[in-house]
């Protein structure tokens, strides 16, 4: 793609991220003060061991931030407690890299955990917001870029005529679930081991990667009521479904799940499990929604719905409709949609919901990704990455199992096959440490968890991907 091409040649140190890729030592260009350090790889990696990456201020700023901020963060995972090490304290981000406070640069597969799809800070992206913000940065009262944004999504996303916008993830959830709740009239819900939808205490009951990294089985503080009507099944379980339904007939307002799951690492469901999810829930008179606040417009332009051919009554967003502000949303069938105040009777609100500049970013970020060629791109480099890593493990003798769809992946220390949240917890966590601190010595960045899927942006181009793979071989020699 142009864009892309522009992108890269704007922000990357071609000869020296070249060599980056396929040296042993190799030159590491300092991006705050332009000089360039000279890095022996490491030859044994251990998360244990002195880094050799210099992170002095990285150090510094964290110690400082852990008396000031629980754990020194505000979201667990970024913490690192699972691979061990402090965390890399980032400075900026930009394309397809981030740049930490010491001046290191990384290919960056997080993505800010998502919404970073058209690449970070992208300039067309930037240029509306600066726009916008001479208008005011928030208005509390009804714009016309919330109808832009609301036709954007209903135009994009199957099973969407009506849509509320929220403020995050979690709130999206947290409101569909009230809503599941208003319109059945039941109370049960069914959700699946391993899959994350935001903090809301009826959802804290097995819920992937935050909580499994951090080994908590359950949080505290979750009242046992709250959780009492949330029935738990394992992903790609459909007679574990059947089965909750026959146990509470009449009872269930809702399943919830992610279509695809990325809290878990990386896992496709299987089409027979969505198409009898489908079937089970319309049979019995129960609500389906997707929880597409990570696959939403990333797996495909009208979300993993699109992309699997089954339409839910409900779907929850975010991530990339913010376009890196915070934002969330939900929506479904307009007589479902209509149960919301004021136009119904379940109350939902909020101060911030429908932010100019939280829709402008959005807005763009969806005009982005609707250009010809976005997704093909998102496939071809994902794919090339994903099919790298793994030949790489392999040839270094490591078990691994992996995919890819569209701008998401994941792979497993484990020969697989993974079909659900136990069988990625089956994968050798000590080996993923080893080798996600490796890869940060190489400079790339994954997320510090092997519970969380990776992903990839218009801004990575092939050339990061073949540094990342390089940088992979290395790794997997060492670990
Ligand atoms: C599938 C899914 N649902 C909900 C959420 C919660 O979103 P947020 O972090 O914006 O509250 C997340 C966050 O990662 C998610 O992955």
């Amino acid at each position: 793609m142009k864009q892309v091409a522009a992108t890269r040649s704007a922000t990357i140190q071609g000869a020296a991220h070249a060599k980056r890729g396929c040296a042993r030592t190799h030159q590491h260009l300092n991006e705050r003060n332009g000089t360039v350090v000279v890095r022996a790889t490491p030859k044994r990696v251990n998360a244990a061991a002195a880094p050799v990456l210099n992170t002095t201020e990285s150090e510094r700023i964290f110690t400082e931030a852990q008396d000031l901020l629980p754990g020194g963060v505000n979201s667990p995972v970024r913490a690192f407690k699972s691979v061990g090490g402090q965390p890399i304290v980032f400075d900026r981000v930009k394309g397809a890299y981030a740049y930490d406070a010491d001046g290191n640069k990384y290919v960056d597969y997080v993505g800010s955990w998502g919404p970073a799809i058209v690449g970070h800070a992208n300039d067309e992206v930037n240029e509306a917001l600066k726009a916008a913000i001479e208008n005011g940065a928030s208005f509390g009262a009804p714009c016309e870029l919330e109808n832009t944004m609301a036709k954007a999504v209903i135009d994009r996303v199957p099973c969407v005529e009506m849509v509320r916008f929220v403020s995050s993830g979690t709130e999206a959830c947290l409101s569909v679930l009230r809503l599941m709740r208003a319109y059945t009239g039941n109370e049960k819900i069914i959700k699946f081991s391993g899959c994350y939808h935001g903090h809301a205490d009826s959802f804290l009951v097995q819920a992937g990667s935050g909580v499994a990294t951090l080994g908590l089985p359950d949080s505290p503080g979750v009242p046992a009521s709250a959780t009492a009507s949330t029935l738990v099944c394992q992903y790609n379980d459909l007679e574990g479904v059947k089965k909750l339904f026959e146990e509470n007939k009449g009872e269930i307002a809702g399943v919830i799940l992610e279509p695809v799951v990325g809290n878990s690492g990386f896992i496709p469901p299987t089409q027979e499990f969505l198409q009898g999810l489908r079937d089970v829930t319309k049979a019995e008179g129960a609500l389906l929604c997707f929880d597409e606040v990570m696959t939403g417009f990333r797996i495909a332009k009208g979300c993993a719905q699109e992309h699997f051919g089954i339409t839910p009554d409900l779907t929850t967003m975010g991530k990339v409709i913010g376009g890196g502000l915070p934002v969330g949303a939900y929506g479904g069938r307009k007589d479902i949609m209509q149960t919301v105040a004021p136009a119904g009777p379940m109350y939902q609100a909020g101060t911030l919901s429908g932010n100019p500049l939280a829709m402008t970013a959005g807005i763009k970020t969806l005009e982005i990704l609707a250009r010809p060629g976005a997704y093909e791109h998102l496939e071809a480099v994902t794919s090339r990455l994903i099919n790298g890593i793994m030949d790489a493990a392999r040839e270094a003798g490591h078990e691994v199992t992996g995919s890819s769809i569209s701008g998401m992946f994941g792979f497993f220390f484990n020969a697989g096959p993974v079909n659900n949240f136990e069988d990625a917890a089956k994968s050798d966590g000590d080996k993923f440490a080893r080798f996600h601190r490796g890869m940060l010595e190489q400079g790339v960045y994954m997320a510090p968890s092997m519970y969380e899927a990776g992903f990839t942006s218009l801004a990575h181009t092939e050339e990061d991907i073949d540094f990342t793979i390089n940088a992979a071989k290395e790794v997997f020699k060492t670990i």
